[in-house]
């Protein structure tokens, strides 16, 4: 799309495919070990632009701004400006600019929840109790004999107060004790928060990956959670270190925040707001808001990322999204990220073109994680020095790997995380391979960007093939494609004759070519078929 077209429609329903970077780790340009957004430009025709490109829509990147580094970035000191590692506001213009050029969008991450303990708003507040900003976070007396004002407990363990002398008021902070939650309810909060955005949408940023927002607000009492009653559909979804997340996660108010967020976003015509939402699907959904106009326009659903390779529980995860999301909104899919260990890792290498075929194939809109179209697994044994996250995240934000020499392609200096395995997997040896992982992401996201049923079809699931075999249909009127997933390691024969009497390979995770006959179909093991019917 072009011009006007490309500045206003919802250009994500197209099929369209984010790319997630993990700035650190991307490219580094200056041989400091860190990558920085001239490694990003450098490394464009990688995303889109060229024959040889992946195709991506847009990228999304990780937190850019100055940070003291605690959460690696999620803890913000400064909401307009660039780390000096990363460069300068001018180098993001200019990437912006260049993506641009590439009919590619750029993303960033808000991070509206909380501050570092590095921001001047939070240096104010915790000056005085009588600090003009002192309600901009969150502040309580402390409980009987000192103790923390109730008993929640943060995303990262431990308990979500921290102790400050000086006022003699503990902070409220949902993640680690360096990030204070902000004050949603303070007005001048929401003010300087839409500013922040307005102030990004107006150099030109596509829109914003929204992070942590189900901590936005807060019980306004402050009471205590529940013990643990309910099973949660999907393990890890809405209970936590034996609570329920019942006042501090997840609160009505949260949805006048992102609505606020929604109507400075709508000011900027075909910009986007996604939402990272950890929650059952049924919760998920009402933060899709009600109608195309409200709250986000996308949020992930992470239940197929948690969940472990059995075919029973894909099937339930995927019909779980197909029957949940509203029907306006589009299911978003990632299957690795910065925070959790990559598919790769989880399932195992030989699984990853399979998990390809399913993310790229499903109804939504996939999010790819950087290094995950080469393969990339979790650096299996970092050293104890060259481990930084205390949540034991750093093994999926290894660098990438461009190509085989000592650097990667990375850096020509050393690395701020070790490489994993250049050798192994990296970029160069890959796009020369027709049967690469890389080639198998590239033909997939060809076919969504042709603008057919991959991109724009309805999805119907077929059950009762085999029991190791995911099927579904994605049907445009003027385009009928199977999809075939074999997630068992035994080859298995299949009738799907139901569906027509042949099919014609579109795209394969093995060396399958032609045509198809659907009545006795024997799949190979971990073996992935796209057919046109
Ligand atoms: C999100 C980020 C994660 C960060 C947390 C707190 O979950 O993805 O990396 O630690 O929010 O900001
Ligand atoms: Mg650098």
């Amino acid at each position: 799309m072009k011009g006007d077209e490309f500045a206003t429609t919802r250009w994500w329903e197209g099929g369209a495919v984010i790319y997630q970077i993990y700035p650190r780790s991307f490219a580094d340009s200056d041989g400091d070990g860190i990558g920085d957004l001239a490694g990003i430009l450098g490394r464009l025709d990688h995303l889109a632009g060229t024959d040889a490109s992946l195709g991506v829509d847009a990228i999304w990147l990780s937190p850019i701004y100055p940070s003291p580094l605690h959460d690696f970035g999620y803890d913000i000191a400064d909401y307009t400006g660039v780390a000096a590692e990363f460069g300068t506001l001018a180098d993001l213009d200019r990437l912006v600019e260049a993506c641009h050029a590439r009919d590619v969008k750029v993303i960033l991450d808000l991070v509206p929840c909380h501050t570092s303990i590095a921001h001047p708003w939070f240096a104010e507040s915790r000056a005085s109790r009588y600090n003009p900003k002192r309600d901009w976070y969150i502040w309580a007396d402390p409980g009987p004999d000192g103790a923390a004002p109730n008993n929640w407990i943060s995303a990262f363990g431990g308990p979500s107060w921290e102790w400050d002398a000086t006022t003699g008021q503990y902070f409220l902070h949902s993640f680690y004790p360096e990030q204070p939650n902000l004050n949603w309810r303070n007005p001048g909060v929401v003010a300087a928060m839409h500013d922040v955005m307005r102030f990004w949408y107006e150099r030109g940023i596509d829109g914003f990956r929204v992070d942590a927002i189900q901590a936005a607000v807060v019980d306004d009492q402050l009471r205590d959670n529940p013990p643990f009653q309910r099973a949660s559909p999907i393990p890890g979804l809405g209970a936590r270190h034996g609570q329920e997340l019942l006042w501090n996660i997840d609160r009505p108010e949260t949805h006048d925040v992102i609505r606020g967020l929604r109507r400075v976003t709508d000011e900027y015509p075909g910009r986007i707001l996604i939402g990272e939402v950890y929650a059952p699907v049924e919760r998920l959904a009402g933060y899709l808001g009600h109608g195309q106009d409200d709250e986000f326009h996308l949020a992930w659903n992470f239940e197929p990322l948690l969940t472990p390779w059995s075919s029973a529980d894909f099937t339930l995860a995927i019909e779980r999204a197909e029957a949940l999301h509203p029907a306006d909104a589009l299911p978003s899919y990632a299957f690795s990220n910065h925070d959790n260990p990559r598919h790769a890792s989880r399932y195992g290498r030989e699984r990853a073109r399979l998990v390809a075929l399913m993310l790229l194939t499903l109804r939504g809109v996939p999010t790819l994680y950087m290094g995950e179209e080469i393969g990339m697994i979790d650096h299996p044994a970092l050293p104890p020095d060259r481990r930084f996250d205390r949540a034991g995240r750093d093994a999926q934000r290894a660098p990438m790997q461009w190509d085989p020499t000592p650097g990667a392609g990375f850096s020509t200096g050393t690395p701020w995380l070790p490489l994993v395995d250049p050798a192994q997997a990296n970029v160069a040896d890959q796009l020369a391979n027709p049967r690469s992982l890389l080639s198998l992401y590239r033909r997939l996201i060809a076919a969504r960007r042709s603008g057919g049923a991959l991109a724009r079809g309805e999805h119907r699931s077929i059950f009762g093939l085999a029991e190791d075999v995911l099927a579904w249909r994605r049907d445009t009127p003027e385009e009928r494609l199977l999809i075939l997933v074999n997630m068992g390691e035994p080859a298995t024969s299949i009738d799907a004759s139901r569906a027509g009497p042949s099919g014609e390979v579109l795209i394969a995770t093995g060396d399958r070519h032609g045509r198809v006959e659907l009545a006795n179909l024997e799949l190979a093991g971990l073996e992935g078929l796209v057919l046109r019917l």
